[in-house]
């Protein structure tokens, strides 16, 4: 494997070239968010759960993923997709059972990452990952995966 550097970010970074090339000019959402689900479930480590959840008035609706059968409605504010829709900023979370108001999906989880999805300015969604591994995402994981919230951003914008 090419992971020469700590924390995964050269995983990320080859991965992130991937999200492009498989998504880059493909006009069909559905298909793209199923395929990054796909690809971050696939290639990343100690990852449980990838995929989305789309923001519906105030509330996240369980979209395309991998993983376990999830909870399908998340009120903003609620869990850490709700309070990083709420908060508009990526959360980064450790240990989720110290994380007031986790929502469980998986019991396997033990930390989880979710990156606010922009549509026009506005919050259209989140990107969601969880790990099984406490303490999975490093600050320099954050900065990988808020790449691939970007490369997510340019085929919802097209959607
Ligand atoms: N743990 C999330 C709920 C979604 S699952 O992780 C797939 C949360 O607290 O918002």
């Amino acid at each position: 494997m090419n992971n020469t550097s700590v924390n995964n970010i050269t995983v990320n970074n080859i991965t992130a070239q991937e999200l492009s090339a498989l998504t880059d000019g493909v006009p069909h959402l559905i298909a793209n968010l199923a395929n990054t689900a796909a690809l971050l479930f696939d290639k990343l480590e100690d990852v449980n759960w990838a995929g989305f959840y789309i923001l519906q008035s105030d509330t996240l609706v369980l979209g395309p993923f991998c993983g376990k059968p999830a909870c399908i409605e998340i009120p903003v504010g609620k869990g850490v997709c709700g309070a990083a829709v709420k908060q508009g900023r990526t959360i980064a979370v450790e240990n989720v059972h110290e994380f007031a108001g986790h929502i469980a999906c998986d019991s396997a989880s033990n930390s989880e990452i979710v990156v606010p999805i922009r549509k026009d300015g506005k919050i259209w969604g989140v990107l969601d990952v969880d790990s099984p591994v406490t303490g999975r995402f490093s600050d320099k994981d954050i900065a990988g995966f808020e790449e691939y919230g970007r490369i997510i951003e340019s085929f919802v914008k097209r959607g």
